[in-house]
């Protein structure tokens, strides 16, 4: 395993982003919705770093079968059941790739009319975008390599490494 990002490099970057946050939505009522399950451990540490009134869900979202490849559909394999008109609302990923999870999920959350919506990702590959979604809030833009740890897996193993590696195949 190539490491790509070290524990002490993403701590630092996620104290920048909660900062960022803290200036941004002050004030406010934010509900922070973590797409699972590759943001849970970003998540856990990035609300942590948050002062502002906040609520936390989770949403089940997949657009990988298995492995590597995108299949292109978007699952919802655990959705919300809190009304969303009253609320800031800010998506929380592990990583954009070809965007197209984020754009469909973003599209139907706007549906449900929050007050505002905004996604805040740790990891950006734009060079694999197939469309025009850009995050709002991104930790690092990486470059086209399959990465895992830190929440992120391939084929569901590694999400526990404390660091970012790109996994050798
Ligand atoms: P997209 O729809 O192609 O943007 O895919 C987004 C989802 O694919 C992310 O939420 C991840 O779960 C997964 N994904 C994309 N690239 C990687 C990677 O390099 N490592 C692990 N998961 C990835
Ligand atoms: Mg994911």
């Amino acid at each position: 395993m190539k490491i790509l990002l070290t524990k002490e490099q993403i701590a630092e970057r996620v104290k920048l982003l909660a900062a960022e946050l803290n200036a941004d939505y002050e004030g406010r009522e934010l509900l922070v919705i973590g797409i699972l399950n590759g943001s849970f451990i970003f998540m856990a540490d990035l609300i942590r770093e948050l002062n502002i009134d906040l609520k936390v869900e989770f949403m089940g979202v997949s657009s990988y079968m298995d492995g590597v490849e995108n299949s292109g559909k978007l699952l919802i394999t655990k959705d919300i059941h809190l009304s969303l008109n009253v609320a800031d609302v800010l998506v929380v990923e592990d990583i954009i790739d070809s965007g197209v999870t984020a754009a469909r999920l973003v599209e139907m959350l706007k549906s449900r009319n929050p007050r505002s919506i905004k996604v805040c990702a740790l990891l950006n590959k734009q060079s694999r975008r197939v469309n025009s979604f850009s995050a709002d809030y991104i930790g690092f833009e990486i470059e086209d390599e399959f990465v895992v740890g830190y929440g992120l897996d391939c084929a569901g193993r590694f999400r526990q490494l404390p660091y970012i590696g790109v996994v050798q195949m």
